[in-house]
């Protein structure tokens, strides 16, 4: 197995040549013009750095949208009374980031800057606006209200001001300058031990990911983002960090159970997945090192699926062909898809059962113990499926994870069956009809029409007036 993670000295040196010259020819440096914070434009760096901007760019050809509810409906149920219930897209190219926080459904229809479900913590992911907004505002003056209050200032998609230190030297000479651009990481990140400042280069490769794919939550009076990693980054660790805190997401519309909902931990499943112990990082995989015809190396941006450029990924490290890794991969993901359904079938039966058990007259004394196995059960398959790539990166973790919430979804049936007998309940609860994302929507009584025409009016009425604001706030940078 040969292995390739630097680039040659004698590369490196060529890519400073290269754009060493660019740098010479004119690019204005942002704060030129009033901007003192890093200019969030990813236009602003393509003279300096082309081959880094044009495939960064591509990250638009990764368009197709794949609605998850319409795949499985289960999660319908699993999320009632929250957000994903509403709509829930596969994620696709960076470039969309700020287009899909502003159409799904999950952020509603605000029409002015202080209505609307979602906090402003929702940007945090979407844009290199924020890390401008926190410099200038301070963390509080950026978290504070809903997520319309700034809906002007986040104006620019996933871009360069995320991941580098754009106003350094180093990156105008076309060095990495990798840089953690929003303070709440960086305290994460010594919570767990690992200050970015002293990771190494490797590790900060994986950092500048885990900036955005990882578990997190709102917290405060702000309801800023924390991760939850004080105790650890695996799924039964951040489960005694919640429940210490007796933190929940929401409760749910059926059993009423205190319910987390996972976001994409898929940085802290890589770390425990056979490609993250051997310090293979996201990088590797995602941005491979491409050479030019001229012989010159960048680094490819265009983050999608490895695959895709299987030579400059999977073949720097592997003998085996493109086919044979394929197979391996999409068996493991056959086996992942299959132990959630497995699971999802238990936690779906366990919502409705606990549902039926408050319908005929259980306590909250009674209920408390069975609540908790389903909030555990459910906590385990979120944190083993939400992040997209875990058949790839750590099967045996979402494996382990699924097995965990089948048991704690046995647990809650067990105790909710000798329950409903003691209400003098002894057939079988049924399940209405949820075999399509409409139809368990249909039962759980959500009015979709009039969720999709308030988000019609936002995008037609207030999105424009933010985008023309935004506009107006940039020519003067
Ligand atoms: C998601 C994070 C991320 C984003 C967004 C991003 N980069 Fe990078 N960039 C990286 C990583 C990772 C490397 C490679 C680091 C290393 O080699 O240690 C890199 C390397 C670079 C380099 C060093 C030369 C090279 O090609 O290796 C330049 C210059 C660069 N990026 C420019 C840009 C520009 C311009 C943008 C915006 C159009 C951008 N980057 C957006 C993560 C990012
Ligand atoms: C600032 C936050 C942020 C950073 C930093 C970030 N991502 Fe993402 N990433 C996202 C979001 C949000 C999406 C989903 C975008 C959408 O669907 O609109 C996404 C999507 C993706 C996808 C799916 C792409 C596709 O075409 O389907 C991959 C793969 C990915 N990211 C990998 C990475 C890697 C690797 C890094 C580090 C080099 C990284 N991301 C850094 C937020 C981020
Ligand atoms: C050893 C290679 C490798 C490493 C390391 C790796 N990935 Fe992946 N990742 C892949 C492959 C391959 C896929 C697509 C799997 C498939 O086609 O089924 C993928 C899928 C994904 C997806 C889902 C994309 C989608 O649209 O469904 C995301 C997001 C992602 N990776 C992010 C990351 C992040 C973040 C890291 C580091 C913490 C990382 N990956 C590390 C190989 C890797
Ligand atoms: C930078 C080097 C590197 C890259 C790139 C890389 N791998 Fe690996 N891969 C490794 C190492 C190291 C191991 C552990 C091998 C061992 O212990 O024998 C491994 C192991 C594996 C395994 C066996 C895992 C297991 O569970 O036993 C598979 C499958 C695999 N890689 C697939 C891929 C695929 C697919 C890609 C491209 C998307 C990829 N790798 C990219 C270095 C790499």
């Amino acid at each position: 197995m040969k292995k390739l993670h630097w680039i040659p000295n004698s590369a490196a040196a060529m890519i400073l040549v290269a754009t060493t010259i660019f740098s010479a020819t004119g690019f204005a440096a942002s704060g030129e013009k009033g901007l003192a914070e890093a200019d969030p434009r990813n236009e602003a760096y393509e003279q300096n750095h082309p081959d880094q901007y044009k495939t960064w760019k591509q990250t638009s050809e990764s368009e197709q949208i794949e609605d998850a509810l319409a795949e499985d409906p289960n999660m319908v149920i699993m999320w009632a009374g929250y957000g994903f219930a509403k709509d829930y897209n596969k994620a696709r190219g960076h470039f969309f980031a700020l287009d899909d926080v502003r159409q799904t459904l999950r952020t509603g229809g605000p029409q002015d800057e202080k209505s609307g479900p979602m906090p402003m913590a929702c940007w945090s992911c979407k844009s290199p606006d924020v890390g401008r907004v926190i410099e200038e505002r301070g963390e509080d003056g950026y978290f504070e209200g809903k997520w319309a209050r700034l809906g002007s200032e986040i104006s620019n998609p996933i871009g360069c001001a995320d991941c580098h230190d754009t106003r350094s030297e180093a990156f105008k000479n076309g060095e990495p300058a990798l840089a953690i651009t929003k303070p709440y990481v960086e305290r994460a990140f010594n919570a767990i031990d690992k200050p970015f400042e002293h990771q190494s280069r490797l590790d900060q490769q994986a950092s500048v990911c885990a900036q955005c794919h990882v578990e997190y939550y709102f917290t405060g009076p702000t309801k800023g983002v924390k991760f939850p990693w004080d105790m650890g980054t695996r799924a039964g660790e951040m489960e005694a960090y919640y429940d210490a805190l007796n933190f929940k997401d929401w409760t749910h519309k059926v059993s009423k159970a205190p319910m987390l909902k996972a976001q994409h931990p898929g940085y802290e499943t890589w770390r425990d997945g056979i490609h993250g112990k051997n310090k293979v990082v996201c990088v590797d995989c995602h941005m491979p090192k491409v050479t030019k015809e001229d012989g010159t190396v960048y680094t490819d941006h265009k983050v999608g699926n490895p695959f895709d450029r299987f030579e400059d990924t999977c073949a720097q490290c592997h003998t085996q062909t493109k086919d044979q890794l394929r197979e391996i991969v999409s068996s493991r993901k056959a086996q992942v898809l299959n132990m959630k359904l497995t699971a999802e079938k238990q936690i779906v039966a366990a919502h409705f059962e606990a549902g039926a058990a408050w319908d005929a007259g259980a306590t909250e004394a009674e209920m408390a113990p069975i609540l908790m196995d389903i909030r555990h059960a459910q906590w385990r398959w979120d944190y083993a499926i939400a992040s997209h790539g875990v058949h790839m990166h750590a099967p045996e973790v979402a494996l382990e994870e699924l097995g965990a919430a089948v048991d704690k979804a046995a647990d809650a049936r067990t105790k909710l069956i000798r329950l409903l007998a003691t209400k003098g309940i002894t057939d079988p609860v049924e399940i209405p009809d949820i075999s399509t994302k409409e139809k368990a929507q249909q039962a759980l009584g959500m009015d979709m029409d009039a969720m999709n025409k308030e988000k019609q009016d936002f995008l037609k009425t207030v999105v424009p007036d933010w985008d023309k604001a935004a506009e107006k706030r940039e020519a003067d940078y």
